[in-house]
């Protein structure tokens, strides 16, 4: 634990408004699923007495091929749960309502990026018409020879298919592995290496604020780095030209002409695998968190019952929509398996928030009748960058809720959403969870729980969340420490693919007995949980999860870098920017010495990491030194280079600092 540092309380004091909280609006809880705080602290109280119960009552409202014998297997760190039983979730989340009641009723609004004559192109799928494609893709995905168990890629943009994809091989058992869309060729590579995919699902190019991104060119890229992938299938989205081998890349298009539309869904085993999703961790290359069917299907189904107040009676005609990219765990569990479980009418839309113009979040919430709208506490900052104004132009009559999910909200956008989208009579949702958690655990459920700016308020039925201290022992309320989780929940990861030594390393070896979710976070007198951020070295960029070794690595791999630091400072609108401190292979360093040479350096470099990994982890800023400040063991001091980066000067204690002339130098090179 002595790596981890403990939150500073006064980091915490702006963000402390405990003086404001806001009851669930009335007209809201009237018809909502969970109606009053009572009614959430029964049901609380009653998932944490039996909890094993609990979630298998929730469990019963979903569909199994057979039933499990048993809830729960838990053996520190490897839980099972419903041990024995049969299930799929394609089947849960098409099967279910396209056999039964709501064949008809709309499950996907996909919206295309590009407008031409103040239209975009708008495709809408019902359940029953979702069903037979998804069912086609399944034959196609069989046609290829992929199995249950097999590894599938899928590099996409956010179109129907992508989702069709998901859906497709949960049907059949293979287990996909998304990869985001701005994923450049080795993060590709590592990823489908690491798990050894046998196909990549892609398109031809993706749109984003109006430019065509070449992801075939890219995962081409990516292609001569690994050899277990024996099949690619390229969506045709844009027609732009793209180059396609022989035998191994086939156009999606003419696959699915050629597929049966029957495919059942196979009966999977609880604990069948159902998805990769690699994510940034502390050390080494991105983790791939593994998770499996039956809980994980639990899980996002119950949350996003409660948490998004779907399945609700009251409001058959809700339009759901969760901004996230399919590629990170929100577009798993929100846009896809949460919703589709509860029979929801989802939309997706393909771009850019600004794009047209920047009003085009409001525009899309007006013309669908959006009701509830799930996004990230970075767009809300660049919605208030950009004016109210482009709030202002549009009704937004439809909305009756609204989410947050990321990274900590500060409370003045808080109050900015609730006021100008929410128009105050929207209840705010701020959900804390992450990929491992696999669904929300601290949220308001939004009928009950009275809300504070800035606040993920209280825990999800069935989840004890505690702040404890680097010994393990709980925290009085209103003091800072570290987040971490006692007891197992059905949609938890189960291990990191491959490794999972790495697994119980990472997160149930800090805290004896608990899950240790790396965030800092306090609890005040009320249960509210306030989230702090990473105790880690784990940065959050526009709420993109990223590790400062990744960066470091890339930076590394540079001819002329010899050593790297890498940290977050924080930044107004994208929450963390990255900040790398270089120091030069010697021979370059001499020859670049006049500033022009090292503004060529820097932008050299910052182009060279978005190539590595991905534009998301372009440095914001370099900053060249002759060494890294190191402890006498030799590490760096990331802490010491926070604060340089933050405030322009260190404040801390130094005394265990090796050399002092690398951080007199670095003083020197700042800008
Ligand atoms: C952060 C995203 C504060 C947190 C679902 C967590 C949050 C990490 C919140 C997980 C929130 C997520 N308030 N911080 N509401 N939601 N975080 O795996 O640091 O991409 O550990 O999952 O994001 O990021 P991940």
């Amino acid at each position: 634990m002595s790596s981890r540092s403990m939150p500073a309380s006064q980091d915490l004091q702006s963000t402390l408004r405990e003086d404001r909280v806001f009851p669930p609006p009335p007209e809201f809880a009237a018809t909502a699923n969970i109606k009053s705080l009572e009614e959430y602290e029964t049901l609380y109280a009653r998932s944490i007495a039996d909890p094993e119960s609990f979630w298998a009552e929730a469990a019963s409202e979903l569909h199994w091929f057979q039933k499990w014998t048993k809830v729960l297997d838990w053996q520190l760190p490897v839980a099972k749960w419903f041990v024995g039983g049969k299930i799929n979730l394609s089947y849960n989340c098409v099967d279910r309502h396209a056999l039964g009641d709501k064949a008809g009723k709309t499950a996907l609004i996909w919206e295309a990026e590009p407008v031409a004559n103040g239209k975009a192109e708008v495709r809408t799928l019902t359940y029953a018409q979702l069903h037979v494609e998804v069912q086609k893709f399944a034959n196609v995905l069989k046609s290829l020879g992929i199995q249950k168990g097999d590894r599938v890629a899928i590099y996409m943009g956010m179109t129907p298919e992508l989702a069709i994809a998901l859906l497709a091989c949960a049907r059949i058992g293979a287990i996909h592995s998304v990869i985001f869309g701005g994923f450049a060729a080795h993060a590709i590579a590592d990823r489908v290496n690491d798990s050894q995919c046998v196909a990549i699902l892609t398109q031809d190019t993706s749109y984003r604020r109006g430019t065509e991104i070449q992801l075939k060119r890219t995962v081409d890229e990516a292609l001569a780095q690994t050899p277990s992938v024996k099949n690619v299938v390229v969506l045709k989205r844009s027609g732009s030209a793209v180059q396609m081998k022989e035998g191994r890349d086939h156009w999606w298009h003419e696959l699915v002409a050629k597929a049966d539309a029957t495919c059942p869904a196979e009966p999977l085993d609880s604990e069948d695998p159902l998805y990769i999703l690699y994510t940034s961790g502390t050390t080494g290359t991105p983790k791939g968190l593994v998770h499996t069917t039956g809980g994980y299907a639990v899980g996002t189904y119950l949350t996003t019952k409660y948490v998004f107040d779907l399945s609700n009676p009251n409001h058959p005609n809700d339009v759901y929509w969760c901004t996230a990219d399919i590629g990170w765990v929100t577009g798993h569990s929100y846009v896809v398996y949460g919703p589709l479980q509860n029979g929801a009418t989802v939309l997706m839309y393909e771009g850019a928030p600004n794009y047209p113009d920047f009003d085009r979040f409001w525009q899309i919430i007006d013309d669908h009748k959006v009701s509830i709208f799930y996004t990230a506490p970075t767009a809300i900052r660049a919605f208030i960058k950009w004016g109210d104004h482009h709030v202002e132009k549009h009704g937004l009559d439809s909305l009756r809720l609204l989410g947050t999910v990321g990274e900590p909200i500060n409370p003045e956008s808080w109050m900015w959403y609730r006021d100008r989208v929410g128009q105050g009579r929207c209840p705010i949702v701020d959900t804390w969870w992450q990929t491992e958690t696999g669904a929300i655990l601290i949220a308001p459920i939004p009928g009950a729980v009275p809300t504070k700016p800035g606040s993920a308020t209280r825990p999800f039925f069935g989840i004890q969340p505690e702040v404890v201290n680097k010994e393990g022992h709980p925290v009085e309320p209103g003091h800072g420490g570290l987040l971490v989780v006692r007891k197992p929940w059905p949609s938890m990861a189960r291990t990191i693919y491959g490794d999972a030594e790495r697994y119980k390393k990472t997160y149930w070896s800090d805290v004896e007995g608990c899950y240790f979710t790396g965030d800092g976070a306090r609890c005040d007198a009320d249960g509210y949980y306030w989230l702090m951020g990473r105790v880690d070295d784990v940065l959050n960029v526009s709420g993109h999860r990223l590790g400062t070794m990744e960066v470091e690595s890339a930076l590394v791999a540079h001819p002329k870098v010899a050593e790297a630091a890498v940290v977050g400072r924080p930044d107004d609108l994208k929450g963390q920017a990255i900040v790398a401190f270089v120091s030069l292979d010697l021979a370059h360093a001499a020859a670049n010495t006049t500033p022009e040479a090292l503004a060529a350096l820097k932008d050299e470099l910052k182009k060279w990491v978005a190539k590595e990994i991905g534009s998301l982890a372009r440095p914001e800023d370099i900053r060249f030194t002759d060494t890294l400040p190191k402890t006498r063991s030799g590490k760096i001091m990331r802490r010491l280079l926070r604060e340089l980066a933050t405030n322009g000067e260190i404040k801390g204690d130094t005394t265990t600092l090796e050399d002092f002339q690398g951080l007199a130098k670095l003083r020197e090179t700042e800008e």
